[in-house]
């Protein structure tokens, strides 16, 4: 959840750093350092805040001079594990008197052990992180050579790692690992560039080498010579980044969020793409690698995943029960992958994860191939460890998802579960006419997406009137329970107001006590079997005087009669429904925690990709 960047080659370097950490500002953001190689050692500066705190005292406390005779350097922006987001905690961590500087993405689980040996020996730590540890661990081991002695000190880790370090004593060479935490090298001209995340490369250099677990690496203006632990070298081939610079960028938006929320039909479009076959009426995902008669031999699904993720996969229950009569399971992946899971070579298990770093639902692939079961993987980013661990997979091409709060990544995920369920029901039980019909159905969407977006300006004067409430309940019936749950989480993580999802029919069962004229219901009324239940169970909250936002067809005058206020949609079936409702709620949750000021795209206590435990 850290990001890291590091530089060596022929232009200075801090400008390069404190850009490329900018773009990773997303990963982590509540302290931000850097460590520079100048002639006279290394230049440590770290500060608690975001990267522009970091980079204010740069021009406070370093000279033009230094910086443009610096050429090798690392950076990182912290999201906190261990120890509180202090300057002290603060990456990068030094050894050897601050001749050599380590930046560290993951968790080292034995650190304590490892600091307590050191301190027993004589090493003073100066902070309360993990990371630390490995520092000084690493300097016990120089001897003269930066590899072996990173080799050897990492041989003696457990847990996981990121690491970039560098060496006054080495100024033209860093050293990189990883192992848990992704690390992606850029093969630029007489320059290298390594970061946690292609976002930081792309605008250097579209030749990327993806690290892969085990590997270490050292890093010159020449490139990367990569090996194992052991010193074995390790061939991995370079890759070229297809993003357009810009895609990375806001575009004129004044969020990430907001742009990836208006993006959604041309992120769908490209999700859908290439992959609906007309003449059979079904979906064409040469990705699984799995034939028809393979698909027709699985006996059960599991879904695997955290957060939207999970409620993407609870969507997907519906849709491969529904149009596919297979048995599907959605998972909490740490749950999962701690309860000894039966599986076996019927069982499919599928990962959903936008970043495909998400460290419980790689620990829960890893434990379904272990188990035997088949694996798949549909992440939206190119390369990530879950797509490469899970041998085959679906890529959303969603596009990069910048903001904290996944927006359109939800939406492809949703989509492309759709077109697995056609491609597996098509296996197994629907006729071509009924693909054809769901062929259409999916094509259809990112239309429907359209429509919903215009409704903007009207979701952002009801947004303004909800925006001091405290409390609020989102319901939903059916398929439409995963999204009240997403509508949800997206309010309470961008505004931080107390936001739960519930089945509409179980409010009764305690919740509905909570209610009153200032606990508003958000009802997701689309027109679609269940709706007259939901409408029974609006009433219910009305009478204990709640005010009520209803998500409701156009045209649909009964529902909207029991609403106080009204966000029109597109009318659906029952297999579409959870795509537009979601992007009505992702409007909703940015427009009210817009009218409260909130941070939106990095909201406090959260990072885009979890990649610790
Ligand atoms: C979603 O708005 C959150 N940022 C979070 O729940 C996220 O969905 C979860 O951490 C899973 O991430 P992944 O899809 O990259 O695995």
């Amino acid at each position: 959840m850290c990001g890291i960047v590091g530089y060596v080659g022929t232009r200075p370097v801090v400008d390069i750093l404190v850009n490329g950490l900018r773009r990773l500002e997303y990963r982590g953001y509540d302290s931000a350092g850097i460590a520079f190689c100048t002639p006279t050692g290394l230049r440590i500066v770290k500060e608690v805040g975001k990267v522009a705190q970091l980079e204010k005292k740069l021009i406070e406390v370093t000279t033009e001079a230094e910086q443009a005779s610096a050429h090798l350097g690392i950076a990182h922006t912290r999201w906190a594990t261990h120890g509180l987001p202090t300057e002290a905690n603060a990456h990068p961590h030094v050894t050897r008197c601050g001749e050599l500087a380590l930046v560290h993405n993951g968790i080292i689980e034995n650190y304590a052990s490892i600091r307590k040996q050191l301190e027993s020996h004589g090493t003073v730590f100066c902070s309360q992180t993990d990371t630390e540890a490995l520092a000084h661990l690493i300097g016990a081991y120089y001897k003269g050579d930066l590899l072996a002695a990173v080799s050897q000190a990492l041989k003696k880790v457990e847990g996981t790692y990121g690491i970039a370090v560098i060496s006054a004593r080495h100024p033209k060479e860093m050293v990189v690992a990883r192992k848990g935490s992704p690390l992606v090298i850029g093969v630029g001209d007489q320059e290298t560039i390594v970061a946690s995340d292609v976002s930081a490369i792309v605008s250097h250099t579209r030749q990327v080498i993806y690290l892969q677990d085990g590997d270490i690496a050292l890093i010159t203006e020449e490139g990367p010579q990569i090996y194992t632990l052991d010193n074995a070298s390790v061939h991995r081939p370079v890759a070229i980044v297809e993003w357009e610079i810009g895609a990375a960028e806001k575009g004129g938006y004044e969020h990430f969020m907001l742009k990836e929320i208006f993006e959604q039909p041309q992120a769908l479009q490209n999700a859908i793409r290439g992959r609906l076959d007309i003449s059979l009426g079904t979906a064409i995902l040469s990705g699984l690698n799995m034939n028809p008669r393979e698909l027709a031999a699985v006996q059960r699904l599991i879904i695997v995943a955290c957060g939207t993720s999970l409620h993407a996969g609870m969507v997907g229950k519906y849709l491969f029960e529904g149009l596919a009569s297979l048995p599907t399971d959605p998972e909490q992946a740490a749950e999962f992958r701690y309860c000894n899971p039966i599986l076996g070579p019927n069982e499919l298990v599928v990962a959903l994860s936008q970043s495909g770093e998400t460290a419980d639902t790689l620990a829960a692939v890893r434990e379904s191939i272990q188990k035997g079961a088949l694996v798949a993987g549909l992440c939206n980013v190119v390369g990530s460890t879950i797509a490469r661990e899970a041998g085959r997979g679906i890529y959303l091409h969603a596009g990069p998802e910048i903001g904290v709060a996944s927006t359109k990544a939800f939406t492809a995920q949703v989509t492309v579960l759709l077109m697995l369920a056609l491609k597996l029901g098509r296996c197994r039980r629907l006729s071509r006419e009924e693909g054809l019909s769901l062929c259409q159905e999916i094509a259809a969407i990112p239309t429907l997406i359209e429509i919903v977006l215009k409704q903007a300006p009207c979701i952002e004067k009801i947004a303004a009137k909800y925006a001091t409430v405290k409390n609020a309940f989102f319901i939903g019936r059916g398929i439409l329970y995963p999204t009240a749950l997403e509508g949800a989480l997206k309010l309470k993580e961008i505004s931080y107001i107390h936001a739960e999802g519930y089945q509409a029919a179980e409010l009764k069962h305690g919740p509905i006590t909570l209610l009153d004229e200032h606990f508003p219901v958000i009802a997701l009324l689309n027109d679609i079997p269940g709706k007259e239940k939901t409408l029974g169970n609006v009433q219910e909250c009305r009478a204990r005087k709640a005010p009520i936002v209803g998500l409701v067809t156009e045209g649909d005058h009964e529902a909207e009669q029991v609403c106080d206020d009204v966000i029109s949609l597109p009318r659906t079936t029952v297999y579409t429904a959870p795509v537009v409702t979601a992007v009505a709620l992702q409007l909703f949750a940015y427009y009210v925690a817009r009218a409260r000021g909130c941070e939106i795209d990095q909201p406090r206590n959260l990072a885009k990709s979890v990649t610790v435990e």
